[in-house]
């Protein structure tokens, strides 16, 4: 089994490579915004409360988080290869309560951060924003959730670099190109 945390900033192709590695690997994929913009989509009064957040490009609370991070991983089948944490951890404390949750499963994850540069971030979000129809793309939200990343994410690579399970990659790269990269960790890492 190998559970994956694919981390970077807002679009530096965590979904696309997901999609890549599902395929390849067989490994669940579970996408924290997609979630969340699935409960929106429900209408719901707590849709109508992350809405609001995700709009203005801020995170959703971490109890909220780390509550569906907990049943996720309870409902896991027993023969499951592994998971893509697509999304989360996003702050200090989501990572401190998946690495509680996990060992609690016998289970651990890597870390595979796609590095990007900020200005190809921006390009290919307001890109997508003409065709994804997600109220965050949008460039003053673009800025906000870079800027986000930093302040509150990017911390937590520190702490899967400190626990010897951190793999940087040069995301900046074309999609099949990041993917090689991707590949060649995950096929290293899965035979330990
Ligand atoms: P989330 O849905 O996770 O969004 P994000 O992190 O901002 O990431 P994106 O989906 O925008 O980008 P990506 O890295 O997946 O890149 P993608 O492959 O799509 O979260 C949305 C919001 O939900 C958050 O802001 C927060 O409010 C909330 N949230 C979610 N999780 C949370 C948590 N754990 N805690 C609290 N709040 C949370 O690619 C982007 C574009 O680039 C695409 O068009 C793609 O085709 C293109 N592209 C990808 N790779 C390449 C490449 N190599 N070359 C050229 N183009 C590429």
């Amino acid at each position: 089994m190998i559970n994956i945390i694919l981390f970077g900033a807002p679009g530096s192709g965590k979904g696309t490579q997901s999609d890549l590695i599902v395929n390849t690997y067989g490994l669940q994929h579970l996408s924290t915004g997609e979630v969340l913009r699935a409960e929106i989509k429900t209408g719901s009064e707590l849709g109508k409360q992350i809405d609001a957040l995700i709009s203005e490009g801020n995170l959703v609370p971490d109890e909220m988080m780390n509550g569906v991070i907990e049943k996720y991983i309870a409902s896991l089948p027993k023969h499951c290869k592994g998971t893509i944490f697509d999304g989360y951890p996003r702050t200090v404390a989501q990572a401190v309560a998946l690495t509680s949750l996990l060992k609690k499963y016998q289970m651990d994850a890597l870390m595979i951060d796609l590095m990007v540069d900020e200005q190809l971030l921006i390009q290919r979000l307001i890109e997508r924003g003409k065709v994804s129809g997600r109220s965050d793309d949008n460039l003053n939200t673009i800025r906000h959730r870079i800027a986000v990343y930093h302040d509150q994410t990017e911390p937590i690579a520190h702490y899967y670099l400190r626990h010897g399970n951190y793999f940087a990659v040069n995301g900046n790269y074309d999609v099949e190109d990041v993917f090689k990269q991707v590949k060649r960790i995950i096929d290293r890492e899965g035979k330990r």
